[in-house]
């Protein structure tokens, strides 16, 4: 009875802001991402949600803020819940993604833009960069994939995390985030200095060099490679450097 009260006073003393999910208000803490603010609120994902640390793009979200017109877009496993806030989940931005077969296409600076015509859209208006939650120049990459200056578009797009927020806002209906996976995927192929040390490895798993640990691993059970993976080496985060002033 007395641990009851002192829960209901803790929730007492916890600060509560009000938001809006698909119209219906319900009030949760303050400081709780939108992800964690939803699932207090009751919800489950069971899509739209996967590394919960900001790197697999899965959580897009659009809101807007009582009294602002701006319709913000980010990252619902990164972004803090604000009084007044209307959100809604976007498990999924559609966008058509051209096939392809790497070793069969011919480069040059109509690449892109042969397998993507719709990048010739563009109207600059930046709304793309504006919503981008990693906070890429997302219009200079499309004009870099445009230019056909697959190095430059490689470059821009490399922190993206396909979440489709720049999708879902442009008026040319551009899908970004393929067309830079394309340019990516040219850059390292075609135009990258290629790493010997990854030159080497290639050459050893060629050679057999793992097959017999890999022949080890695939006859283990799902528990086994649980444990496995629970158990690798993590290297240590490296030490606080402190530089002291003279
Ligand atoms: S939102 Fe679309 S049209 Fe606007 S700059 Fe970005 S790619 Fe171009
Ligand atoms: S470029 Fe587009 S898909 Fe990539 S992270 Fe930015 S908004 Fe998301
Ligand atoms: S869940 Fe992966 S970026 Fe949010």
């Amino acid at each position: 009875m007395a641990r009851k009260r002192k829960e209901g006073r803790k929730k007492e003393e916890m600060k509560m802001v009000r938001i809006y999910i698909m119209g219906k208000e319900y009030k949760v803490p303050a400081g709780l991402t939108i992800m964690k603010a939803m699932e207090y609120a009751g919800y489950r994902y069971i899509r739209g949600a996967g590394c919960r640390a900001g790197f697999c793009g899965a959580c897009a979200t659009v809101y807007r803020k009582e009294g602002d017109y701006k319709l913000y877009a980010d990252l619902a496993c990164q972004t803090t819940v604000e009084d007044g806030m209307w959100l809604v989940q976007l498990p999924f931005t559609p966008a058509n993604k051209a096939t392809y077969d790497l070793e069969e296409i011919k480069l040059d600076d109509k690449t892109l833009v042969n397998f993507y015509p719709e990048i010739a859209r563009c109207v600059s208006c930046n709304t793309c960069t504006k919503a981008c939650p990693q906070e890429l120049e997302v219009m200079d990459y499309i004009q870099a994939c445009l230019r056909g200056d697959i190095k430059k578009a490689a470059e821009l797009s490399f922190d993206c995390i396909q979440c489709g927020l720049c999708a879902l806002r442009c008026p040319a209906e551009i899908a970004h985030y393929h067309v830079s996976q394309l340019a990516r995927r040219l850059y390292g192929k075609y135009i990258a200095p290629k790493a010997k040390h990854l030159e080497k490895r290639v050459e050893e798993i060629k050679e057999g060099k793992f097959d017999k640990e890999m022949k080890e691993i695939m006859e283990k059970s799902i528990e086994e490679l649980k444990e496995m993976y629970n158990s690798r080496y993590i290297e240590p985060e490296e030490e606080e450097i402190v530089v002291e002033a003279d």
